[in-house]
């Protein structure tokens, strides 16, 4: 059955977000009229190629970045992937990787099959996070070892929106001579970057989280910073990653860059005010109803609540009834019965961790839908307890 999509109150932007229709309309002709390649020595795929150069331009203004530390991957996870293997080839003398407890599988799920596969030739320290989901620096210093190839720890979080001090960390790695990659799909366009400014070797994008198309994404790469290909074959990216362009996407993700940058203020003062609007309303109106994560360091667009003693799942389907979208956990993980590795790691009570609902806005977000939500979620609660058997024992 197909939802019709002007009908859906969309709160799930940490999963994927709507394309800008900006973005589709500066994409169309790409598809259609200029469809040369890029690398052909003609005007009609030259042109293509200025375009890219501008996309370029504009994905590397909103990170504070060089163009030519930009390079175009299919999505967040190849970029991911390739900072850290690239680390790995880089020193092959080195066995070790730095992460968290709380990354996205995109990461851990990397680091896990890093060890199989070398039959335990490389090992990864996975931190820690404290009850809030922040990292203790002191507890990050002790973990690098002179066998530290690559430290990878996300800007923030994708569950719970927590934002990790990663610019402290780049520092810290900078002078023990180790890269830093950081994860940061879920913060670009969310929050003001500027590498520039700091010490940070790799940064991961995906398009599909910043109102662009699925399967496009970027992998930063710092001047200077040694790198190796995951994807070998053409010159394109600079011999940095083979393989003809994505062109469409590519322009559509410069666009959507161009209107995250113009957006940023609003993000984080519209769509900030609804997010704690919409928050406040659950926890004051609902009992037994917890924040997971930080209360400030945090995105301005992400809340995740936890309802006690019932099932995410079952919360969602009755959200589902009112065409209202959301998560439990993180869109990667649900389908699985296990609570979130995220919430599990800040130690979030089992009774709590399988209730958590994770809501996600975006400047497309109205207050109406706000007071919808606020309207409809006590009583979902309310219902699904009442055929609580945890819910009665507790009470
Ligand atoms: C923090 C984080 N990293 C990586 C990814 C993977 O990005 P992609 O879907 O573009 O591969 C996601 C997607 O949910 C994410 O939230």
């Amino acid at each position: 059955m197909v939802v019709s999509s002007t009908k859906v109150i969309y709160m799930d932007n940490n999963a994927t977000t709507r394309v800008a229709p900006e973005v589709l309309d500066i994409m169309m002709p790409y598809l259609a009229e200029y469809y040369g390649n890029p690398s052909s020595m003609h005007t009609f795929g030259g042109q293509v190629a200025q375009a890219i150069n501008h996309a370029r331009q504009a994905t590397a203004d909103l990170i504070g970045a060089a163009p030519g530390e930009i390079v175009f991957t299919s999505c967040g996870t190849e970029s991911d992937s390739t900072a850290i293997l690239s680390a790995i080839q880089t020193f092959p003398e080195k066995n070790h990787v730095v992460t968290t407890r709380v990354e996205h599988p995109a990461v851990k799920n990397l680091c896990d099959n890093l060890e199989i596969f070398t039959s335990r030739k490389y090992h990864t320290t996975r931190l820690q996070v404290e009850s809030d989901g922040t990292l203790d620096l002191q507890r990050f210093k002790d973990s690098l070892t002179d066998d530290t190839a690559i430290v990878s720890v996300m800007w923030a979080n994708n569950e719970t929106g927590v934002i990790f001090p990663v610019e402290k960390m780049a520092e810290i790695t900078k002078e023990r001579g180790i890269l830093f990659h950081t994860d940061a799909v879920q913060a670009v366009g969310k929050i003001p970057i500027n590498l520039k400014e700091t010490a940070i070797d790799f940064l991961s994008i995906s398009g599909h989280k910043l109102h662009a198309p699925k399967g496009i994404g970027v992998l930063y790469v710092r001047k200077g910073t040694p790198f190796v290909p995951f994807l070998n074959g053409g010159h394109q990216e600079h011999g940095r990653r083979g393989g003809t362009e994505n062109v469409a996407a590519i322009i559509g993700l410069g666009k959507a860059c161009e209107l995250a940058a113009a957006r940023m203020a609003e993000e984080n003062t519209r769509v900030r005010a609804l997010r704690d609007k919409l928050e406040h309303g659950l926890l004051t109106t609902i009992p037994k109803a917890l924040l997971n994560g930080h209360p400030e360091q945090r995105l301005p667009n992400t809340s995740n609540v936890s309802f006690e003693y019932v099932e995410g799942e079952a919360i969602l389907l009755h959200m589902n009834q009112f065409n209202i979208c959301a998560s439990s956990g993180s869109a990667c993980t649900s389908g699985s019965l296990e609570p979130s590795h995220v919430l599990r790691a800040m130690g979030v009570p089992f009774t709590a961790a399988h209730g958590s609902i994770r809501f996600s806005l975006s400047v497309y977000n109205t207050e109406a839908e706000v007071d919808f939500v606020l309207e409809k979620m006590p009583a979902i609660i309310a219902k699904l307890r009442a055929m609580s058997p945890f819910w009665e024992e507790h009470q």
